[in-house]
């Protein structure tokens, strides 16, 4: 029998951490064959992504891995930097949670992908160039050549997972691991993604570590599943024993979570007649009457013409209390526009828009700050809306320190801190499992710790605040089926 390509043996990844250390990853066995497809699925914070970065050599400074690691025969915890360099990149590549903390700004797509062949492949540019036009065009990049001069930003969301995937596949690795590759991505573009990660396999026969959050995802591509909780493996099996006759309690308990289309509605909705409440239902909350938002573009040159672009054009809707209210659509239909014009956080061009019969559009001075406290909204991107030099604790406790200022600053901060109310009983259920008080938002330099926390977390501060409507922008897709019931 040949031996696995991967072989990792009782795994433990440590964090040292002020109040004591953080136990990760906890004695996780697991084999991958050359050419097959494992899966890894668990809650949020079950140590899936640092699993994974530790075999990488690339966990946070104050983490620290144990046991043993075999790759193509070598021991990947007993190589030196320079070694380690080689693996990574060249026989193992790695797609990052998000593409647009590992793509970087400041360079055009062609450069970032042109580094990666020179120094790994040692290709002149000339020869990188047409290799990177290569591979967008095997990961289905329309225009490859041309698009080589763009920057990261002028691309889409698939677009940036795509250049990810092909930048990751360019040195021909025989091992891929993809963190989460389809997060955050239209249900059409995510299945477009899966498709190439499926050709990609059976052109270079490339062996595929798959982690998501999204059971549909790993059941469409593995070929075994690995499921985890709280840093342990729960259940190892082909993906048709897991998915279909799953042994372990909390795997059931995972595929019981999640959420179904042709299932019973999972939840009855709120009473309501008219928005206006006039024949004795209740009045909206929040409504929209043909709410427009433009943006100014400039065409060309630095002193082009500027032309409007419509983001909303003619929006209508009401939300009555209690209800929840989804807008769904594809990548750029102005979703999250809609989700910031009713927080005014982007200009309304026209229409209407009221909260609790007062015009949001015109509204100032105080009543404009509890418009603040009763509106709250989660944002697409909590790495980008979480500071990352402020502790768990002292992000959840924001709100009360500012909305109730009534409380004197010693008492604030003695009370606000540590009442139950901001901690425990809005993190626990929320987060599911509580992240100590202390410890410090995993920041941008982590590109993969635990990002469904982070949601969590953000999620706690906009409750903490005691808003009315919270409005969530995608705040379900990058969180663990379980904490998506517990939220909803
Ligand atoms: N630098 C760090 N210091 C301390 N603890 C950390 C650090 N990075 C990660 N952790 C902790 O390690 C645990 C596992 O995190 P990991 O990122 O592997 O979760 P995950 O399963 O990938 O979650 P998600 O699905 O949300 O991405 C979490 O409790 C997390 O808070
Ligand atoms: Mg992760």
């Amino acid at each position: 029998m040949t031996a696995p390509l991967l072989e990792v043996a009782g795994l433990d990844v440590r964090f040292a951490m002020r109040g004591g250390p953080v136990h990760a990853v906890r004695g996780l066995s697991f084999e991958v064959a050359a050419g097959e497809t494992v899966g890894i699925v668990g809650e949020s914070g079950s140590g899936k992504s640092q699993a994974v970065l530790a075999l990488m050599g690339l966990l946070a400074d104050n983490g620290r891995a144990s046991g043993a690691a075999r790759f193509e025969g070598q021991d990947l915890f007993t190589l030196d930097e320079a070694a380690l360099r080689g693996v990574r990149g060249t026989r193992i590549a790695m797609v990052f949670q998000d593409p647009m903390t590992s793509l970087n700004p400041y360079l055009t797509i062609g450069r970032q992908m042109g580094l990666v062949l020179r120094a790994h492949r040692g290709l002149s540019a000339r020869e990188a160039r047409r290799e990177c036009a290569a591979m967008l065009e095997a990961v289905g990049i329309p225009e490859a050549t041309r698009r080589l001069d763009m920057y990261p930003h002028e691309f889409s969301g698939g677009m940036r997972q795509r250049v990810m995937i092909a930048s990751a596949m360019s040195c021909r690795p025989s091992l891929l691991i993809a963190d989460e590759p389809t997060t955050a991505l239209d249900v059409t573009v995510q299945a477009q993604i899966l498709a190439l990660m499926r050709d990609l396999r059976s052109r270079f026969g490339t062996a595929i570590i798959l982690i998501s959050h999204d059971l549909a995802v790993v059941a469409g591509l593995a070929d075994r599943v690995l499921v985890m909780q709280q840093g342990e493996c729960r259940e190892a099996g082909t993906a048709e024993q897991v998915f279909y006759s799953p042994r372990d309690p909390y795997t059931r308990a995972l595929l019981a979570a999640v959420p179904r289309l042709d299932g019973p509605p999972p939840r009855s909705p709120a009473p309501r007649t008219s928005p206006g409440g006039g024949d004795g239902g209740p009045r909206a909350l929040l409504q929209a009457d043909t709410l427009c938002v433009d943006f100014p573009v400039r065409s060309g040159a630095l002193f082009g013409r500027e032309r409007r672009l419509q983001a909303l054009a003619g929006v209508s809707f009401a939300v009555v209390p209690g209800e929840v209210l989804g807008v769904v659509g594809e990548s750029g239909c102005g979703k999250s526009t809609l989700g910031r014009a009713l927080l005014r956080l982007v200009p309304v061009t026209a229409g209407r828009l009221s909260f609790l019969g007062r015009d949001v559009t015109t509204v100032a001075g105080p009543e404009f700050d509890v418009l603040r406290r009763d509106l709250q909204i989660v944002f697409q991107d909590p790495l980008a809306s979480l500071n990352p030099r402020m502790t768990v604790r002292d992000i959840v406790a924001e709100p009360l320190d500012t909305f109730e200022p009534e409380l004197g600053a010693g008492e604030r901060s003695k009370q606000g801190r540590t009442r139950p109310v901001t901690h425990e009983s809005l993190s626990a259920p929320v987060l599911g499992r509580t992240m100590p008080a202390r410890s410090h938002c995993p920041g941008p330099d982590h590109p993969s710790a635990a990002g469904g926390l982070r949601r969590g977390g953000e999620c706690t501060r906009c409750l903490g605040a005691g808003a009315d409507p919270a409005v969530a922008a995608r705040a379900a897709p990058a969180a663990r089926p379980l904490a998506r019931l517990h939220r909803a």
